[in-house]
């Protein structure tokens, strides 16, 4: 059977494996920054409203979901684009502004889905080794740019696995310097840190803000990520999008959720102080660095075998992230912040997976 002819993918994306596997098995999920608690899609729609979603039309242009969303952005509908998540709102953006013969610049460690999608995409990956801990200056995000001419630049605050915030001028500096360049800003997680680049958005027409539903909205599963950007832009994204990418339930559920601001701001609360809790507790831990956080997750370094030490974990019942396959973050592990019972769990089991060896 070896010698079976069978197509093969673009040569770029052969070395490429399966993102966001889910190991089997009931442990407490603490790996991928969603939200712990559970959302029952019937909390937002009712049986009425569910009897008046018509599934036989293709989906409109999700009036009600661009309009609640413009209000809240300070924006007008048409500068909105949605995806099913935000990386498949942001694979649209690097399809229309990267590509063929185009590059990306990353600073690193950061979101590496970023880089796989430019490369699935057909561009090229550049990239800054920032290093940890994360502190992104001026000079060297403008050094950098200069140095890649980049069609792209992507900023990722707060940045995942960091959880660092990057000053807003280091990203303007770079979005006037470079008019030509587009700067997108990952905001996954910006409701936590409490900061945006949305008011500030109409001066600069190269920026592009994402935003998803699957973090403090607790809507991982709906998949509804979210582009903020000049109207020129969206309209050229709208020019090679394929159509209907959202389903009509899904704009549905998301204008529910979108409205309810009041559980976001509970949840930031809650994520804040339970943040704070879970970071006492790894920066008592002997042998571990941990790193401050804007974000619902915490990054910390052990040096050691981040694989055993996961191993162990697991061991425990608590599925957290291995992060060393990323650049710029070996020796690290990054725990997401779970209800407060699971962050018990974690807490309890520090003292376990970093038990001394025996002499
Ligand atoms: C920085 C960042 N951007 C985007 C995403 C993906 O979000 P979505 O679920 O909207 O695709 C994540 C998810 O972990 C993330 O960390």
């Amino acid at each position: 059977m070896s010698s079976q002819r069978i197509p093969l993918p673009r040569e770029e994306l052969r070395t490429l494996t399966q993102y966001g596997q889910r190991p089997p098995g009931d442990a407490i999920r603490l790996n991928a920054n969603e939200w712990p608690d559970p959302t029952p899609a019937a909390r937002y729609l009712s049986e009425q409203e569910l009897e008046r979603l018509m599934l036989n039309r293709y989906p409109g242009p999700a009036i009600e979901l661009r309009r609640i969303l413009a209000e809240q952005y300070g924006v007008r509908p048409e500068q909105l684009s949605f995806g099913n998540g935000s990386n498949d709102a942001i694979l649209s953006l690097f399809l229309t502004f990267g590509g063929h013969g185009r590059t990306t610049l990353l600073f690193r460690p950061t979101y590496e889905l970023h880089g796989r999608l430019t490369v699935l995409a057909g561009g090229t990956v550049a990239s800054e080794m920032v290093g940890l801990p994360y502190r992104l200056t001026k000079d060297r995000a403008l050094a950098a740019t200069e140095r890649e001419r980049p069609a792209i630049v992507v900023f990722c605050t707060p940045n995942n696995p960091t959880g660092t915030v990057i000053d807003d001028d280091v990203m303007l500096a770079v979005a006037e310097r470079f008019p030509e360049t587009l700067i997108l800003v990952d905001e996954a997680y910006s409701d936590i840190s409490g900061r945006t680049l949305l008011p500030v958005l109409a001066d600069h027409p190269n920026l592009v803000i994402s935003k998803t539903l699957s973090k403090v909205h607790a809507a991982a599963g709906l998949r509804l990520g979210i582009l903020v950007m000049h109207p020129a832009l969206a309209e050229s994204i709208r020019a090679i999008q394929v159509g209907f990418n959202v389903s009509v339930v899904s704009y549905a559920l998301a204008a529910k959720i979108a409205r309810d601001e009041a559980a976001v701001r509970a949840r930031v609360e809650q994520v804040r102080s339970e943040r704070e809790r879970v970071f006492r507790a790894l920066a008592r831990t002997e042998g571990i660095e941990v790193f401050p956080s804007e974000a619902n997750f915490l990054l910390f370094r052990i040096g050691g075998d981040t694989a055993a030490a996961h191993g162990r974990f697991l061991d425990q019942g608590l599925l957290i992230r291995d992060m060393t396959p990323w650049k710029g973050c070996e020796g690290c592990l990054r725990v997401s912040i779970g209800t407060p019972e699971e962050n018990d769990r974690f807490i309890t089991a520090l003292a376990t997976v970093f038990a001394a060896a025996p002499a």
